[in-house]
């Protein structure tokens, strides 16, 4: 397939296989009370994130970190350009096994607690009870959420920087292979920052591709 790039990428790793790669892609959001205004979130991006590579998408606010994050994941349709995730087009329903997402900011179901609201994302990936029993506490082992906490308070009970560990454990509830990451440091104390990274340097180890979002340049 002929690329539509007129310049190589210049951290593209060649011989690797790419995961992510957008080509001219550009995305406008129409608003105001006509919808006759026009807000260009994304313009001719063109980038790609090869097999277990570990790529920051660096941005001041406002930047289109987030739409270019939602628009690889087929929540946002592009305007203009196209883009491949694992070789498929965006939106493809068979990429999305494959595929963990944290969010910027994610919804959580109040009354739920940590291991239920986990149970339930495993659902989703239709994970048997009994991967789930193996794979749960795994999940909070290594996003440090005790499993006493998991299994008695609800979500509403938990701290901002509780919510953003449970996101994270959810984000790789179906072992995924990419895992997109929306400013995943964000709420959390310096000690949770420091394993955040550890967590992000762990996934890199196990030969995933992440991609994240951040605005903290250290
Ligand atoms: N649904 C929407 N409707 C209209 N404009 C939007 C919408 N979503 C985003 N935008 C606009 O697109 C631009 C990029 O927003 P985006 O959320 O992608 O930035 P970001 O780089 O993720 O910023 P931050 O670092 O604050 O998270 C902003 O100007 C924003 O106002
Ligand atoms: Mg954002």
């Amino acid at each position: 397939m002929e690329p539509l790039v007129d310049a190589p990428n210049p951290i593209e790793m060649p011989g690797a296989t790419p995961v992510v790669e957008t080509f001219n892609l550009g995305k406008f959001y129409r608003t105001g009370f006509w919808m006759n205004e026009k807000i260009e979130s994304l313009k001719n991006c063109t980038l790609t994130v090869s097999e277990g590579e570990t790529f920051g998408l660096l941005g001041q606010n406002g930047a289109g970190k987030t739409t270019l994050l939602k628009t690889l994941l087929g929540i946002v349709r592009p305007t203009s350009g196209r883009a491949l995730l694992l070789g498929r087009p965006l939106g493809d329903r068979t990429v999305k096994q494959r595929v963990g997402y944290l969010p910027e900011n994610p919804y959580f179901y109040d009354y739920l607690t940590g291991w239920e609201f986990l149970q339930f994302a495993a659902g989703l990936f239709q994970i048997p009870p009994s991967i789930q029993r193996q794979r749960i506490p795994h999940l909070l082992d290594l996003v440090g959420l005790s499993q006493s906490a998991a299994i008695k308070k609800q979500l509403r009970q938990y701290s901002k920087g509780m919510l953003q560990r449970i996101g994270m454990a959810q984000a790789l509830i179906n072992n995924p292979d990419v895992v997109f990451l929306d400013e995943p440091m964000s709420g959390l104390d310096p000690m949770g920052r420091y394993q955040m990274r550890e967590i992000i340097l762990s996934l890199k180890n196990q030969g995933k591709t992440i991609f994240f979002n951040s605005h903290i340049l250290s």
